[in-house]
């Protein structure tokens, strides 16, 4: 059947020349697709270079106005932030601190660029002294596990404090069930029922996040993520995930990890008529660094094909490091 259509047919003819191929591409990447994760610490004074991430630092609060104009220059779609606070506590408090480092980035990047859409991570890894994503309790065997309906109410005032210093979108990481609907309920008795929710819906327990976890300093002290994050053999079970944040109340979900789940953003993206984002995350962008620093690829071509292939696979707006390079490679 195929057989016969050439030479009639010649798929080739579409891909003769440079100008023919553009007018025919199907899946484009522009600056205003992406979105540049952010670390703010309360104790730096300069910025401090993160090892297993060419290119991204841990920043002083001080530079986030600077950090917002410039990403307001290269167009951005927007900017998410972590913080890295003083103290650490079981139950990380520091979170919901409205004087902690992601308050007050925060409000200085929404003064120095109103226009510049940002979305805080809302999860306590960071700000607990274990790195766990919740409140830790004994369950019934006397093992340490994270206590889901206790870890809602501390997500809850950090989203909060979030939105109260000029989040335009909170962002919840932390995988524990309900916790979408606990944050909009939060927000609405705070009269903040018109700051969006994006849900990190789907989100694996990957290998990959080591990167980050030196980034934000919020690696697990035992144990790992398994019993709260999803697991990799998984597809049917993101669907459910997706369902229930939806009826939660979530404006726009997420995939995380990207690359490896593209099968995963493709089913989420059938599923839903909401915006769909994919956190193209620290190990994709560690791989792709450290295989161009080897000489091994190209690392423009590589980057712009990676992100090309999430946006073709369903993803409205994506997470990356690379945000600012690629906003430059596309001449802005
Ligand atoms: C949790 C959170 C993590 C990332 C985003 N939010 C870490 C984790 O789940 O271990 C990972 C981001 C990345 O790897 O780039 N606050």
């Amino acid at each position: 059947m195929v057989a016969s259509m050439f030479p009639t047919v010649r798929p080739r003819r579409l891909r003769r020349t440079a100008s023919i191929r553009s007018l025919v591409r199907e899946t484009t990447l522009a600056p205003s697709d992406l979105i540049l994760p952010l670390f703010f610490a309360d104790f730096l004074t300069e910025a401090k270079p993160v090892a297993s991430m060419p290119g991204v630092d841990q920043l002083p609060v001080s530079a986030a106005a600077e950090q917002a104009r410039q990403a307001a220059k290269l167009g951005l779609g927007g900017v998410i932030l972590f913080g890295l606070p003083k103290v650490k506590d079981a139950r990380g408090e520091a979170a919901c601190d409205p004087n902690g480092p992601v308050p007050r980035a925060v409000a200085a990047m929404k003064d120095a660029a109103p226009d510049l859409v940002v979305i805080t991570d809302t999860c306590v890894d960071e700000y607990t002294d274990h790195g766990h994503c919740g409140i830790l309790k004994k369950d019934a065997r006397g093992e340490m596990v994270v206590d889901n309906d206790a870890t809602l109410d501390v997500l809850a005032r950090s989203a909060v404090a979030q939105a109260k210093a000029g989040a335009d979108i909170v962002a919840p990481s932390d995988m524990m069930d309900g916790r979408v609907g606990a944050i909009r309920r939060a927000l609405d008795d705070e009269s903040m029922s018109d700051i969006a929710i994006l849900s990190y819906s789907v989100k694996y327990a990957s290998a990959f996040y080591g990167p980050f976890r030196d980034a934000a300093d919020c690696a697990p002290q035992f144990g790992d993520r398994a019993g709260y994050q999803m697991d990799p053999g998984n597809g049917r079970e993101a669907l459910r995930e997706l369902e229930l944040d939806i009826a939660e109340g979530a404006d726009m979900v997420m995939v995380k990890p990207a690359l490896p789940y593209l099968d995963v953003l493709w089913r989420v993206r059938q599923a839903t008529t909401l915006p769909v984002g994919a956190y193209n995350f620290s190990g994709e962008y560690a791989m792709i660094k450290a295989a161009a620093a080897a000489g091994m690829i190209d690392e423009k071509r590589a980057t712009m094909e990676a992100l090309t292939s999430i946006r073709r696979a369903g993803a409205d707006f994506i997470l990356t490091y690379h945000a600012p390079d690629v906003a430059r490679w596309l001449g802005a």
